[in-house]
């Protein structure tokens, strides 16, 4: 695993934004897995102005979100489809049509579980994977204890997860309490994953996912296993770190070609 220490999250968010505009500008029919949340809104950002004053071309690109919540009309304006064109597809030159975003209304939940792995494979997989990291440690909306192994699937959502998120939802008390999510192993298929976690409310998920034992209790902990993950942090969630300083050590020793892309 690959720790890269920014001093704040906005210089983080940078950084993955310039990791993600380099796959796009070597292999510009790339395809993305995308994540929601607070955490990769400024590298969205990024990408949107890499795309306006650098002519940044997404014409090619294909996506893949990782999470949708179930039961919410397609046009909801809490679901993360409507999060994604918001955020980032209404403002850069992509094909909607090659935009996916799991479908939490679909009238047959498990064939939309089973369809989206096969359209991940149909597109040839998954070049990067984009990750945020829940206070508990999930990516996507893979839960603490959930197999390590799993697949796209329907997930109950936990108490804490409800939470932390209600503030963006709006409202606990209407929240779905279930997701369809890409599962740990197909995360894991990616051929390269970037995740980003900032902010003191992340230092033991951070801490668990880089130092722990390989374990369901923290999902982010299957990272461990990926040939090819990059973990950006800022300063406060990375303030658990045992081997902080050996971080920083590989990080300017790197060769060139080694260096962040
Ligand atoms: C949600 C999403 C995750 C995301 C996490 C962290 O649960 N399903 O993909 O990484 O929240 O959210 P935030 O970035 O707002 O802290």
């Amino acid at each position: 695993m690959e720790v890269i220490i920014q001093p704040n999250a906005e210089a983080g968010c940078l950084l993955g934004a310039g990791i993600m505009a380099k796959m796009i500008r070597d292999k510009p029919d790339a395809v993305l897995g995308l994540a929601t949340g607070r955490t990769p809104l400024q590298l969205y950002h990024e990408l949107i102005r890499l795309h306006r004053n650098e002519g940044l071309d997404f014409s090619r690109v294909t996506t893949f979100n990782l999470d949708e919540y179930v039961g919410l009309p397609a046009g909801h304006d809490q679901s993360y489809r409507c999060f994604m064109r918001e955020n980032l597809f209404q403002h850069i030159n992509i094909d909607q049509q090659r935009t996916h975003v799991p479908d939490g209304g679909a009238a047959d939940l498990q064939a939309e579980c089973r369809e989206y792995e096969q359209r991940i494979e149909a597109a040839g997989g998954i070049d990067l994977q984009l990750l945020g990291l829940g206070r508990n440690g999930h990516i996507g909306f893979n839960e603490p204890t959930g197999s390590l192994r799993s697949r796209t699937w329907i997930k109950i959502l936990s108490e804490q997860t409800l939470k932390d998120n209600s503030a963006v939802f709006g409202d606990f008390a209407t929240m779905p309490r279930h997701a369809i999510t890409m599962g740990v192993g197909t995360i894991l298929e990616a051929r390269r994953v970037l995740l980003l976690a900032f902010g003191p409310a992340k230092v033991r998920a951070v801490t668990d996912m880089i130092e722990g034992p390989l374990a369901a209790v923290c999902p982010a902990s299957a990272l461990q296993l990926h040939p090819r993950a990059t973990v950006i942090l800022d300063e406060s969630s990375s303030a658990g770190l045992r081997y902080a300083e050996h971080y920083r050590w590989i990080d300017r020793h790197k060769l060139d070609w080694q260096k962040h892309g």
